[in-house]
């Protein structure tokens, strides 16, 4: 059983503080994929293969606007990708710790020296190091980042883009993003359960045809429906429901 899982960046970091983990919200998810990676092997594991990516919450995003660099402006200036890089690394660093500290065989995996984008802004991202790694009982951590882009200098990968590409290329039975919201909320802030076709949920997430610079919620919807697997959008609260196998916030299958 193989599980993407990604935890977003404005929960392992404090978004308001620069360059803050939020220390006690990432022990405690730590903690949790420890307990699920402990039980591999009990009859009602879920865990074996986990693949874990974070985003950059107060790391990463500020060096990338104070650049300008965005997925699709890029930059040719080797600080503003050093600046970028090095923060992403930081913060793996801390993620990869905290994992280690909980008992995770959690290793580091920096997108920059993995893929790139070609001039079209198609994503290379080889998977067979990862898939390798999952083999080898590691669980290999790694993180949106700044990659190559052919003609454009680099640019950014988000953590969503990059759980996409390894879900369909590892072909995972199980992809969970656990952001700050408890799920994807209707017009009442209540989670939806389910969503099985865009079309549930563009009244409330912005129309077919929206597109969605921010990357927010109807550009995660729509990615994760293309997967083959069921992916599950969910809090913090819910991370150790959703490595157990149980429902966690909204469920995402076509
Ligand atoms: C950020 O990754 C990568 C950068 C280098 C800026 P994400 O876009 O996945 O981060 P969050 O989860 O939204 O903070």
């Amino acid at each position: 059983m193989t599980t993407v899982l990604k935890l977003g960046g404005s929960v392992v970091t404090e978004k308001d503080e620069p360059e803050t983990v939020a220390d006690e919200r990432l022990a405690n998810l730590a903690d949790a994929i420890g307990d699920a990676v402990a039980a591999d092997g009990a009859s009602d594991s879920t865990v074996d293969d986990l693949v874990v990516v974070h985003g950059g919450g107060s790391f990463g995003h500020p060096n990338a606007a104070e650049h300008g660099v965005s997925s699709t402006e890029g930059t040719q200036d080797p600080t503003a990708v050093r600046e970028i890089a090095g923060a992403m690394e930081r913060l793996n660093d801390a993620v990869v710790s905290a994992l280690a500290g909980a008992d995770v065989p959690a290793v580091p995996v920096h997108p920059f020296s993995a893929g790139h984008r070609d001039r079209d802004g198609d994503l290379t991202f080889p998977t067979g190091q990862i898939a390798t790694m999952l083999a080898e009982g590691f669980v290999p951590v790694l993180h949106g980042d700044v990659l190559a882009h052919a003609g454009a200098g680099a640019t950014i990968v988000s953590g969503d883009e990059l759980v996409v590409r390894l879900a369909g290329d590892l072909a995972a039975d199980r992809v969970g993003l656990c952001s700050t919201v408890p799920g994807v909320l209707d017009e009442n802030d209540d989670v939806i359960p389910e969503i099985a076709a865009y079309e549930d949920v563009a009244s409330v997430l912005g129309g077919s045809d929206a597109t969605d610079v921010t990357g927010g919620m109807a550009a995660k919807v729509r990615a994760l429906l293309a997967l083959d697997a069921p992916a599950h959008v969910f809090g913090p609260d819910a991370l150790t429901a959703f490595l157990a196998g149980e429902p966690a916030g909204t469920r995402i299958e076509n």
